[in-house]
């Protein structure tokens, strides 16, 4: 049997959060296993396969096509939905219904080594989630200069000991590259919290991730019509705050904005303000358990 592609998190949650109606026009920015999207095709079921309702769904990975939906209404497009504004203009949508994004990465990335995201396995450092493009974790773990190294493991691993790691993987590179996921996890001397932190800062960085949420994010806020709904699941606190600051402000500095009598200005209506998942969900699926869910409304 094929091992499984991804397990959705909080997916019925996800999906009342969304308030789907049956001829909306939807956009699911993180396909993966494509289990949120068909969920959001089944809500829209009222219409039939036929109805006028649309679900485009982004993923920048190519084998997420393996998990296509034969349906009409459901449109796949292969690429980083930083880009998600350019798609919106080419297929004539102005403003949309509803938007999820289920963010990080898929099981499937996760469990299979030549992918490279797990020190579960050896396997080449490559960590991109779209394979055709940009630079990969060994590139930069190999090039990178002190400075920058210990940058990423500080800001994007939240190590206090970035500068020493940066150091040691410094003095290795200088015997032969770091190019497997074995060699990272043996200079790091196997503590797992660190090697967590490690290769959660290499994927952040080989995927410019919160580069990529946020320019998503201002062109969700543009594009959602009054009434319609937002909800993002994160899974580390790195880019649950830009969302959490990003859906209460709604600017991506946080900036709360007042009008002369004191009200915030913000064009969202908070629906969902992290929910975690419950205690049964995580017995059947422990990868959940750091998922938090935020749903939004746009107001008029
Ligand atoms: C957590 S999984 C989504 C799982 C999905 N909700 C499901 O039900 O199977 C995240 C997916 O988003 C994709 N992804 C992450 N960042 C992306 C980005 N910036 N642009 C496009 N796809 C992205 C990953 O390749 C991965 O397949």
């Amino acid at each position: 049997m094929d091992p499984v592609y991804h397990i959705p998190a909080l997916l019925n949650e996800t999906i009342q959060g969304l308030a789907i109606k049956p001829d909306g026009v939807y956009v699911d920015v993180t396909f993966g296993g494509g289990g949120h999207s068909r969920a959001i095709l089944t809500q829209m079921s009222a219409a039939g396969r036929n109805g006028s309702g649309k679900l485009y769904s982004f993923d920048q990975d190519a084998d997420s096509l393996r998990n296509k939906i034969d349906d009409n209404r459901w449109h796949f497009v292969h690429s980083n939905f930083r880009y998600l504004s350019q798609w919106m203009d080419y297929y004539g949508e102005q403003q949309i219904d509803g938007l999820l994004a289920d963010l990080g990465v898929s099981f499937h990335h996760f469990d299979e080594a030549e992918r490279g995201f797990s020190f579960r396995f050896d396997g080449p450092l490559d960590m991109r989630m779209n394979q055709q493009a940009g630079r990969t974790a060994a590139e930069i773990v190999n090039t990178y200069d002190e400075e920058a190294l210990a940058r990423v493991l500080y800001i994007y691993g939240e190590l206090k000991n970035s500068r020493a790691i940066a150091r040691k993987l410094i003095s290795a590179r200088q015997q032969r590259p770091i190019d497997t996921t074995g060699r990272l996890a043996e200079l790091l001397s196997g503590q797992k919290k660190e090697l967590t932190c490690v290769f959660q800062a290499l994927r952040i960085e080989v995927n410019d991730e919160l580069g990529a949420l946020r320019e998503m994010l201002v062109t969700a806020r543009d594009l959602l019509r009054p009434g319609g709904r937002i909800a993002i699941l994160t899974y580390h606190s790195l880019e649950d705050r830009i969302v959490k600051n990003f859906l209460r402000a709604g600017n991506i500095e946080g900036t709360i904005e007042k009008d002369f009598y004191g009200n915030i200005l913000t064009p969202f209506r908070l629906i969902e303000k992290g929910l975690s998942a419950g205690e049964e969900e995580v017995n059947r699926n422990p990868r959940a358990r750091s998922a938090k869910l935020r749903v939004a409304e746009k107001i008029g």
